[in-house]
């Protein structure tokens, strides 16, 4: 599904405050320690709480097969002042649908409030639409999550409707908002240029 640059954990983005990279081993005390906290993952369908001691490691594990293999792409959010500490995390995958990519995200909450998942959105769309051939990616955000609904819309989302979402870490059903962003309306967006990839840094 993604171009092969992006299966090598050589692979990472820079945007102007962050550095996008493979999570590694080393990131996940710090994973665990940001997603030990009920305000990040009551918002995600897939983080467990409480979180469990090992469940950093198999995200790292997991997450670095399927970027290897091309099935999805999932890059720890990391300060590029600091790119060892992480402190956050983001993720592109094929939906059911031909053409369509899911993004999720989250942000540790020390750091919140700071536009690091509005940027860390707008280089993960650079991936999205320019290392694959997706044609649409959508998102699904909770009701009670305006921080999230804001990070959207501030990148071109637009709003598509509600709908009841079973979110299995949560072994229940929300109400979410439903948002997509298609490839022409992302292309549309003059104020893109401003994350590039470690593959351009290099040239
Ligand atoms: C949603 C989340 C990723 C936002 O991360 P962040 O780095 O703080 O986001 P940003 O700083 O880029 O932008 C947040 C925006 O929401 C706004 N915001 C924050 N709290 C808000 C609230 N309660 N109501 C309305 N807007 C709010 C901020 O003001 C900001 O918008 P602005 O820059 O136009 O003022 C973070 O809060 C988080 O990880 N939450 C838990 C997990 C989650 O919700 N993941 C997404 C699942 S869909």
């Amino acid at each position: 599904m993604f171009h092969d640059l992006a299966r090598d954990d050589i692979y990472r983005l820079e945007t102007p405050k962050l550095w996008l990279r493979w999570p590694k081993l080393a990131d996940a005390p710090n994973l665990a320690r940001y997603l030990a906290d009920h305000d990040v993952t009551k918002m995600t369908s897939r983080i467990p709480h409480p979180y469990p001691p090992d469940e950093a490691e198999r995200f790292v594990f997991e997450t670095r097969r399927n970027n290897s293999e091309g099935k999805s792409i999932g890059l720890v959010i990391t300060p590029n002042a600091k790119p060892d500490q992480a402190i956050g995390a983001i993720t592109l995958a094929p939906t059911d649908v031909e053409g369509e990519l899911v993004i999720g995200y989250w942000v540790g909450v020390p750091f919140w409030g700071r536009g690091y998942a509005s940027e860390a959105v707008r280089g993960m769309l650079d991936i999205g639409f320019g290392m694959s051939p997706a044609n649409r990616v959508v998102a699904s955000v909770r009701t009670i999550n305006p921080a999230s609904r804001g990070v959207l819309e501030r990148n071109g989302f637009r709003y598509t409707h509600d709908a009841e979402s079973f979110m299995p870490a949560r072994n229940r059903s929300h109400m979410v908002h439903w948002f997509e962003l298609e490839r022409q309306a992302w292309a549309l967006d003059a104020g893109r240029e401003t994350s590039r990839s470690s593959r351009d840094a290099v040239s």
